[in-house]
């Protein structure tokens, strides 16, 4: 049997619930992967807790202060690093200094943070290729909507022509309820912050700046684009108001937040913006905090996902799903012999 130590930086909502779910999950990689998984060290900005033996779910309460940072981390002897910190695209921290050092120590990583994916994606790529690391991004990449696995093996093989995204939660929600409901942007808004699924500064979600980091990193680590956030235009739906709702209503028509990348003869075009969409169209139908993207390729034609979970459980899960390719991939799963007929 092999042992598999995991360490976790950030520690929030999504950090502690894939905790949690590591912790739960530790019999099943025992018996598909024959692995002794176990949580070697937490930390957050100020403080965390490490153990070689494993840390177990009742010591996760009480963290000591000063025990944290890339260091912290490094001397925790992980294997795999899940990094779950805030997101900021315009520096890539805190991530990077994190997902850099680890993955050029060959440890395989699984991000969850959007920021420095966006930031410096080419050169973590690279890192990783040198080093023999794995790097892992589903739970950055719409997390529970499956986007990076699509392209990565179930379309496998195919060109891919042209992704349509609707990757944000929080303005599917906001343009469903304005069009169901007939709220105003603000009204809608101070019903998506009283129910805690919106921020406090919406205007990472509603400005479209959310849905354009996650078309860019399915684009580039799916997809090889080579884009730069600055290649993307981007609009959101702060100014839609009330009359334009109901001008597409008359018109059959049901706006969405959608990013869209098209492939023109071998070169990647992005955008972000409002697209009304013919009640008929599949993606016309994704109702409150859905997210669902469209993928078109050359050989398997028009392939639609569309899914949620609940926050921050199913962004964890979708980490632990990484953790599961790494699994396999890095230790021989268990052969499970068949039931007899
Ligand atoms: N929440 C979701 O549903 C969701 C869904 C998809 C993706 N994500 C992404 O997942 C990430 C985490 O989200 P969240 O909701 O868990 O955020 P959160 O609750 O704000 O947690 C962020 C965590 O990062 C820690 N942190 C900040 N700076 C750090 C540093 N320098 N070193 C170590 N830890 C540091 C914070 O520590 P302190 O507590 O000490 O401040 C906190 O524990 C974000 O990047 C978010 O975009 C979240």
């Amino acid at each position: 049997m092999v042992t598999i130590a995991v360490a976790i930086a950030g520690f929030g909502g999504v950090g502690r619930a894939a905790a949690d779910l590591l912790l739960t999950r530790r019999d099943r990689y025992l018996q598909v992967y024959g692995a002794d998984v176990r949580l070697v060290a937490v930390c957050g900005s100020r403080s965390g807790l490490a153990d070689p033996d494993g840390l177990e779910a009742e010591h996760l309460d009480a963290l000591e202060e000063g025990l944290t940072g890339p260091k912290f981390i490094e001397t925790s002897a992980a294997d795999i690093l899940i990094e779950a910190g805030p997101s900021d695209f315009r520096t890539g921290g805190p991530g990077l200094s994190y997902i850099q050092p680890s993955l050029a120590a060959g440890r395989d990583t699984i991000v969850i943070s959007k920021g420095a994916l966006v930031h410096s994606g080419v050169k973590l790529r690279a890192l990783a290729e040198t080093s023999g690391a794995m790097l892992k991004i589903s739970g950055a990449a719409a997390a529970a909507l499956p986007t990076i696995d699509l392209l990565e093996h179930s379309l496998k093989g195919c060109q891919v022509l042209e992704i349509e995204g609707i990757l944000n939660a929080t303005t599917n929600y906001l343009l469903d309820a304005m069009m169901s409901q007939g709220l105003s942007f603000n009204e809608a808004l101070g019903r998506a912050q009283a129910g805690g699924f919106a921020e406090a500064d919406p205007r990472n979600d509603t400005e479209g700046w959310d849905t354009a980091a996650k078309l860019l990193i399915i684009a580039n680590f799916g997809l090889d684009a080579g884009l730069v956030m600055e290649d993307l235009s981007v609009e959101g739906i702060q100014s839609v108001t009330k009359e334009r709702i109901t001008a597409w209503r008359s018109e059959g028509l049901v706006p969405k937040l959608v990013g869209h990348l098209a492939n023109v003869k071998g070169k990647f075009r992005a955008s972000v913006g409002i697209r009304a969409l013919p009640i008929s169209d599949p993606l016309a139908r994704l109702r409150g905090k859905n997210k669902a993207i469209r993928i078109i390729t050359d050989a398997m034609g028009e392939t639609i996902a569309m899914g949620s979970g609940t926050e921050p459980l199913s962004t964890a899960a979708a980490a632990l799903k990484d953790l599961e390719h790494i699994l396999a991939a890095r230790v021989r799963p268990v052969p499970v012999p068949r039931a007899s007929p």
